[in-house]
């Protein structure tokens, strides 16, 4: 399972990979925007810095809603770096733009599926990854993980090659549900990564060892 982390916080990231898990970056407009990310310049600029930490798959997502629009956008982004990945939305334009895209070499991930529906025509298009957000799902009282296990299905039922990128993801649980689902990815934040190496009888177990060699060796 690649860990991908959810933000464009350099330092989240670098914090991320220097642990030596990190597979790759989502961001979206809206945590772009939460470091204060203004410009067309400094946007490149801030894509580009998370290039230099990383060794691949920072997904950037275009802000056209229209099929000329995202393709242009898309492969602007592209320009800046072998590691990007477009991110469009599960929108009819965006479909229509991901297999164009698709076609010309760029990665992409469709982003913003909710149904397995979206995940069809996001594996039709040819997309390099799926982008399901369970979080959200479980905010309005529906499964999230059950819409993984519905994807990873449908997937595995005609071999498709784009991967599951499980989004949204908001606490372990999430996290360890979609591995046994065999979720390809799973985008989160870095407390999320963080929190999965805690366990109380780790802090004690090793409180023991340390204590247990101090009595004998001082
Ligand atoms: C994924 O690519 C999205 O950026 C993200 O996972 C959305 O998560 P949220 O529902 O916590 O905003």
């Amino acid at each position: 399972m690649k860990f991908f982390i959810d933000t464009a916080n350099l330092k989240e990231i670098q914090e991320a990979y220097d642990l030596g898990v990190l597979d790759g970056v989502t961001t979206n407009p809206s945590l772009m925007a939460k470091e204060g990310i203004k410009g067309a310049d400094n946007i490149r600029a801030h894509y580009k810095a998370i290039c230099n930490i990383v060794d691949d798959n920072v997904s950037a997502e275009v802000i056209a809603t229209d099929f000329e629009g995202i393709v242009r956008e898309g492969k602007e982004l592209a320009k800046i770096d072998s590691k990007i990945v477009v991110k469009a939305p599960m929108i009819r334009d965006g479909v229509k733009a991901i297999k164009k895209l698709t076609s010309e070499g760029i990665r992409t991930n469709c982003t913003l599926v909710f149904s397995p529906g979206q995940a069809i025509l996001a594996a039709k298009a040819g997309a390099t990854f799926v982008s399901p957000f369970l979080g959200r799902l479980d905010d309005i009282s529906q499964d999230g993980i059950e819409l993984i296990a519905q994807i990873r299905n449908i997937y595995n039922n005609y071999g498709f090659g784009t991967q599951i990128l499980a989004a949204s993801i908001r606490h372990t649980i999430h996290l360890v549900k979609c591995a046994e689902i065999g979720a390809d990815v799973a985008t989160c934040p870095l407390k999320v990564i963080t929190d999965l190496l805690n366990h109380p009888l780790t802090d004690i177990g090793l409180a023991k060892f340390l204590a247990d060699h101090k009595k004998v060796n001082g």
